[in-house]
């Protein structure tokens, strides 16, 4: 509990109805979208600046209480738990969007944006924000940076990172830092910015971001590809990459088109059942893309890779055909699913598939795996259900032992434990398959450099140092 001295202290900086202490409060904020953790923060507050901001970390600093950054918490690596008794500093309130640049096509915006407004924003500009994926309806720019979200667009647009220009934030020490201001070519040392971008909110709390946008592509379609086995999913990518510059190449298997199907109502993209779908997307460039997709669907049909197929006809019937893809992560928060957020190199993914497939199928005898990702990233979701009778302890204890070996497996492969969830609490136990011990400590080094007192998300990455 924070002492009255502490509380009117934040009340002189926030005001008074910014200072949330309800324990409904404490539930909403407390949490992202993981179910492992209990929210438990000490205190809510909802700063309307970035002075405000660091008045509030500087206060921490001094009476060394923890604070966890949060933005829409709609994390899945409980980046932005607060179980411990922390500072919860919401970002909400810092939504302006200002500065636009026709020129630079740059926008500044505060941390607490949600993603669709700038979407939305960069559209009514005849521009692009390319990063896309399903929650961008809650999730906000700041906790896209803190977590360098991917997506469904990473396979011709990259990550969050590449959209960021330049951002400002406060340190744990209390700095204010202006990154990069936005400029194209920047080469004056070290760039803090790229830092910041994915570090979870242990460096610093990002209050400001000036975005990069970019031309929107021409009219696209969707194609919906029933594929007879998972290593043909890499032989249609293969083919199709080689080709056309597509904008989206994702996968899903049969549990989870049924899982969709049942709980959305929406409808199967044709009726032949194939054990996974992959779904494309590309610019049809006049009609020469849309007769080119279609001389290669021909080939990968006679090679039985493919089963069967659809080709969006409007927008309404490609809108529908992503909702397959894009629906899954809401239907199944249901069956409390493990998540498993994993990459490797395309060109490893074929090997690694048949190990991975092999451990799974070892481990998880009787539980339901609902495969589904970014497959054309490298980047696999692998999310095993919670059969019902078992508890959400023994759950989770089961599924921690395999995420070991997983990681093993990872590390043989050379691949991430975390491909675009970010580390948080969920994954920190499994840092060392996919990082050196030196590079540990050197990320270790880097966040007592920016936080010296070690408050910012303690305990998320890595441990708190001294736990
Ligand atoms: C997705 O690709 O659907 C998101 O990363 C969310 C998830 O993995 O559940
Ligand atoms: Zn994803």
């Amino acid at each position: 509990m924070l002492s009255s001295s502490i509380i009117k202290q934040l009340i002189a900086i926030v005001g008074e109805e910014r200072l949330l202490l309800g324990p409904e409060d404490f539930q909403n904020y407390g949490i992202d979208r993981t179910t492992i953790w209990q929210a438990n923060p000490c205190a809510v507050v909802l700063p309307g600046s970035t002075e405000e901001v660091q008045q509030i970390v500087l206060l921490a600093k001094e009476f060394n209480l923890a604070i966890v950054p949060s933005g829409g918490r709609t994390g899945l690596s409980g980046g932005a738990v607060a179980k411990d008794g922390e500072i919860v500093i919401a970002l909400d309130r810092l939504n302006e969007i200002r500065e636009f640049n026709s020129l630079d096509r740059t926008v500044t915006v505060g941390a607490g944006v949600i993603t669709e407004r700038l979407q939305k924003f960069a559209i009514d500009q005849g521009l692009f924000y390319p990063v896309d994926f399903a929650s961008t309806g809650s999730s906000q720019i700041g906790g896209n940076i803190a977590t360098n979200a991917g997506g469904i667009n990473v396979i011709r647009y990259g990550m969050t990172r590449q959209w960021v220009a330049g951002l400002t934030v406060v340190t744990g020490a209390g700095d204010i830092l202006e990154l990069n201001r936005g400029l194209m070519k920047n080469n004056t040392g070290y760039d803090f910015r790229h830092l910041f971008i994915g570090s979870e909110g242990t460096l610093g709390l990002i209050c400001e971001a000036t975005i990069q946008l970019t031309k929107a592509p021409e009219e696209t379609v969707v194609m919906v590809l029933g594929i007879d086995n998972f290593p043909a999913i890499l032989d249609v990518l293969q083919i199709f990459t080689s080709k056309i510059d597509l904008t989206a190449f994702e996968f899903f298997s049969q549990l989870a088109l049924d899982k969709v199907v049942a709980h959305q109502g929406h409808a199967v993209p044709f009726n032949t059942k194939a054990p996974f779908y992959a779904l494309l997307e590309f610019e049809t460039k006049g009609s020469e893309g849309l007769d080119l997709a279609m001389r290669l669907f021909e080939h990968c049909v006679d090679q039985r890779w493919v089963l069967d197929g659809v080709v969006s006809q409007s927008l309404s019937q490609a809108s529908a055909l992503w909702k397959l893809r894009e629906d899954i992560s809401e239907t199944l928060w249901e069956f409390q699913p493990y998540k498993n957020d994993i990459s490797v190199r395309v060109s490893r993914m074929p090997d690694f598939l048949v190990e991975v497939n092999e451990l799974i199928e070892r481990h998880y005898p009787d539980f339901d795996i609902v495969w589904y990702g970014h497959i054309g990233d490298g980047n696999l979701h692998l999310n095993i259900l919670k059969p019902e009778q078992l508890s959400s302890e023994d759950f989770v204890s089961q599924c921690s032992a395999v995420s070991n070996e997983i990681g093993q497996l990872l590390a043989k492969y050379e691949g991430s434990v975390s491909a675009e969830h970010g580390v948080g609490l969920l994954k920190r136990d499994y840092l060392h398959y996919s990082r050196s011990p030196c590079e540990i400590s050197l990320m270790r080094a880097v966040k007592s450099a920016f936080d010296p007192n070690g408050i910012l998300n303690p305990g998320k990455l890595f441990e708190a140092q001294g736990q």
